[in-house]
């Protein structure tokens, strides 16, 4: 016989208990989940602090964050020139940059942050470089771009033709910065017969380049490969707009302090080509040993030392690659401690001199560009 239905109802007493006892199973399932979240979201915050820590030591190389109890501070990313612009410390250089690799390098420097572009007529490259600009839709006016008049082009009536052909190779209006390639002038139409006059007076093509700046065509004008007594040479004449810049060799085996004191004395700036030594001394300016221990003590690579380094001599620094981790690296300088930068200085400063490039005997001069005691 089924019981009676009563029999199956709690009775008022039971039915309080049962309440309890489901408030206390609802409290510990509560209980339980918040239990289980904090355990994940612990577990989560050790995970990510694991990232966090693995990503940093990971990209320790590009990023050079303190180690080994150093604090590496910043290097200035822009020297102001006399105009009051501000120019880019660090460039990069397309002199020997290849067709075909040219216009990669400079999609990948623009990529990763560089904003300044050291160029020349007479590399060959610039509409290639004009090209992988345009690509890249970055603002003119967020842009640094230098190129360079050739020799052959110093007579006054040769400039601006010369000029417009580089602003249209690199399909720009105006050149933030335009240099005079070297203090040699050729003669009109040759590859390299010396223009005596022209070379002894610069002081033609130079007013030629201010009513450029002044058109609104060029925004600076610098020189190039110029000694203390090429630039006295120039700056002798009453300049309207004086030299913002003179790009000259700079690096481990020609660090050329006395021209770098001079220049600040004189408030010129210098800007380093062949910072690394180019090409043809590049391994072995890697393999330097003051620079292999500030890289180790560091955690930097070489190529970052020596880049910081010219920085830090207050230079404008143009490192040339057309290889794209090296050109991210080389973007990255931090100002080295100044024990070790003292060091690296002692070391580059100390040893004989030895210049890289000097097309003097290419050219067929009968003297050597370089001399400080030239009869002109
Ligand atoms: P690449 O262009 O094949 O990458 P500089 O700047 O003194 O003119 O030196 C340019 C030379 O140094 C080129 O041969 C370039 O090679 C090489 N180079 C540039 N950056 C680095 C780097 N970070 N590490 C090693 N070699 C480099």
């Amino acid at each position: 016989m089924p019981p009676p239905v009563y029999e199956l109802l709690p009775s008022a007493e039971e039915d309080k208990t049962s309440e309890h006892s489901t408030r206390r199973t609802h409290n510990n399932r509560v209980k339980k989940v918040l239990f289980h979240v904090l355990a994940v979201a612990a577990v989560m915050f050790v995970v990510f602090q694991g990232l966090r820590s693995f990503v940093r030591s990971s990209s320790k190389f590009l990023h050079a964050p303190p180690c080994h109890g150093r604090n590496l501070s910043s290097l200035p990313s822009h020297f102001t020139l006399p105009s009051g612009a501000q120019i880019p410390s660090v460039a990069l250089g397309v002199w020997k940059a290849s067709p075909g690799e040219v216009g990669p390098a400079v999609e990948t420097a623009l990529k990763s942050g560089y904003r300044h572009i050291d160029g020349a007529w007479i590399y060959g490259n610039e509409a290639e470089v004009g090209a992988a600009i345009k690509k890249s839709g970055i603002p003119r006016d967020e842009l640094w771009l230098t190129s360079k008049l050739w020799n052959t082009f110093h007579a006054p009536e040769d400039i601006e033709p010369a000029l417009d052909e580089s602003l249209a190779h690199l399909d720009t209006e105006y050149l933030d910065l335009y240099l005079v390639h070297w203090p040699i002038a050729f003669k009109r139409g040759t590859s390299n017969e010396l223009d005596v006059e022209l070379t002894a007076n610069p002081y033609p093509t130079w007013a030629k380049l201010e009513e450029l700046v002044d058109k609104g065509k060029i925004r600076n004008i610098g020189i190039s490969n110029f000694n203390i007594a090429r630039i006295k040479n120039l700056t002798a004449n009453p300049l309207k707009h004086k030299p913002a810049v003179n790009q000259v060799e700079l690096n481990y085996w020609n660090p050329q302090p006395e021209l770098l004191q001079w220049s600040k004395e004189n408030g010129l700036l210098l800007e380093a080509y062949s910072p690394l030594g180019s090409s043809d001394q590049v391994k072995e300016t890697l393999r330097v040993p003051e620079v292999l221990a500030i890289a180790k003590e560091l955690v930097i690579t070489p190529a970052q030392v020596l880049i910081s380094w010219h920085v830090q001599r207050g230079t404008i620094v143009l490192p040339k690659s057309v290889t794209p981790s090296r050109v991210v690296e080389n973007l990255k300088v931090v100002a080295l401690p100044d024990d070790l930068f003292n060091k690296l200085e002692e070391a580059a400063t100390s040893h004989k001199p030895k210049r890289i490039l000097n097309p003097s005997t290419g050219w067929k001069l009968d003297f050597d560009v370089f001399d400080e005691n030239l009869p002109f």
